[in-house]
């Protein structure tokens, strides 16, 4: 059993992120009783422990509407802050100061990664980096050499066993439930493989834009946001190998067998969009070639899913908010019936959000005197409403030292390989109109046999 953290630092704590996700997350684990540890927020604002408190009650009411007075005393009661500036010495020299007795702190950096360097260095500096784990936020580089020179600068102060590198997608129940569906049951193993899987695709659509992040977006656009790590990881889970524990090092291990098959992207297997009105936003440039939708074709050279074509698409301004994967079979060899209605059938669809749902496609006789049928899904759909937040299981894990929802050194960089070279295509991407399914004229004959399966809101 891993020692626990016995502390928890939060790197920009008064930043976008943590206001969002990390501190009503954190009322969340305090309400459950799963943190009872001293939580030292860092950030360059003069802010004093009233302000961060007050910051913390915003950022849960916003969340959650009506809060819980005692837990939020109880969350209010182990809060600290530290302001400085992340490189000068002298913030570590006072973080070393609030952190007391303490011996194995968690440092969660929510800060850009260029200063995850500096970080690392100040707490090996103030000597409060020994016995301590690192979680950092993505994105974790912008292409593979970067991502390896982050690798090294971490290195130079934390083993790799100390680092967590957070996908919030990998905290998401729908997405432990993928895992848990295809290594808890034995029917789905048989099927699972070339002989029966004719297309996998995976749409993650959005029908906001970029609210306000377009200097952060501009840098980065969908192929990096959400491609290279989130649906990365939903495909590796689909396409993986049973690994032989569940013990990180044999998750990480399979799913480092399955990046190193996935053929690196080339320019016709990637089709890229962008929403009318995107060159307008604040902070991005009137030029810009980022694409805010992108569909992409991988295949994987194993013998389980050779020739197996695996589509991902995620775009911003789309018609619904929804993740869904389809793994589509192939028809039966002889079509012994007629049937009726839509031909949509032999398929698990997985709904990843905003609800958690998995239907299988089939088809049955339709009721009357003829052998005739129709498609019918047969659909599990799971209650979410008091669902652990994704910052709340991913914390928690890092605390505990868990490290299965965490994305392993060799993973993060050999997924960079497979984008990298579509990665800063400098031309134009074909605009969309906001609430339609991406660039039409790009988009056509780019689709998995039987077609794209657009997700319902
Ligand atoms: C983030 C991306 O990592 O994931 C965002 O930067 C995206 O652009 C978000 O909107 C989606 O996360 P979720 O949990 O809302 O599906």
């Amino acid at each position: 059993m891993e020692q626990r953290s016995d502390a928890l630092v939060v790197f920009g704590v008064s930043g976008d992120l943590a206001h969002k996700m990390i501190l009503p997350s954190l009322y969340q684990m305090v309400r459950r009783g799963h943190l009872n540890e001293p939580i030292i927020g860092v950030a360059l604002d003069d802010w004093t422990h009233e302000q961060l408190v007050a910051r913390a009650r915003d950022a849960v009411t916003r969340q959650f509407t009506i809060i819980d007075e005692a837990v939020f005393q109880r969350l209010a009661g182990l809060l600290r802050y530290v302001s400085g500036n992340y490189k000068e010495q002298a913030t570590f020299d006072k973080l070393k100061a609030a952190l007391g007795t303490s011996k194995s702190p968690l440092y969660y950096l929510a800060i850009p990664p260029s200063l995850f360097g500096s970080v690392a260095e100040g707490l090996s500096q103030a000597g409060i980096a020994t016995g301590a784990r690192l979680m950092v936020e993505k994105p974790f580089g912008r292409d593979l050499e970067t991502a390896q020179a982050l690798n090294r600068d971490l290195h130079k102060v934390f083993e790799e066993d100390a680092v967590f590198r957070i996908d919030h997608f990998l905290g998401k129940e729908a997405i432990q439930n993928l895992l848990y569906l295809r290594f808890a049951n034995a029917f789905i193993e048989p099927l699972w493989n070339r002989t029966y899987v004719e297309s996998v695709q995976i749409t993650m659509a959005e029908d906001f834009g970029i609210k306000g992040r377009g200097k952060f977006y501009d840098e980065v656009g969908a192929i990096r946001d959400v491609i290279q790590n989130h649906l990365v990881n939903v495909l590796l889970l689909l396409a993986m190998e049973p690994p032989v524990t569940s013990a990180s090092d044999d998750l990480s291990d399979e799913k480092v067998q399955v990046l190193k098959a996935i053929r690196p992207l080339g320019p016709s297997e990637v089709v890229r969009g962008q929403f009318e009105g995107y060159l307008q936003e604040p902070g991005v440039a009137p030029t810009s070639h980022v694409e805010t939708f992108a569909a992409v074709r991988l295949f994987i050279d194993n013998w389980r899913w050779k020739d197996v074509p695996f589509y991902i698409r995620a775009g911003k301004c789309l018609p619904v908010r929804a993740t869904e994967v389809v793994v589509r079979f192939r028809r039966p060899p002889v079509a012994m019936f007629d049937t009726v209605g839509p031909d949509e059938a032999n398929y698990v669809r997985f709904r990843l959000g905003p609800q958690v749902m998995i239907g299988i496609g089939a088809r049955r006789k339709a009721p009357g005197s003829q052998m005739i049928g129709e498609a019918v899904e047969l659909a599990a759909l799971d209650d979410t409403t008091d669902d652990m937040l994704p910052y709340e299981r991913l914390i928690g894990d890092a605390m505990d030292g868990r490290r299965q929802l965490f994305t392993r050194q060799d993973a993060a960089e050999l997924a960079w390989r497979i984008v990298e070279p579509i990665l800063d295509d400098p031309s134009t991407p074909e605009t969309y109109a906001p609430g339609t399914w991406g660039p039409a004229t790009a988009m056509e004959g780019f689709a998995p046999p039987g077609g794209w399966v657009d997700p319902a809101a």
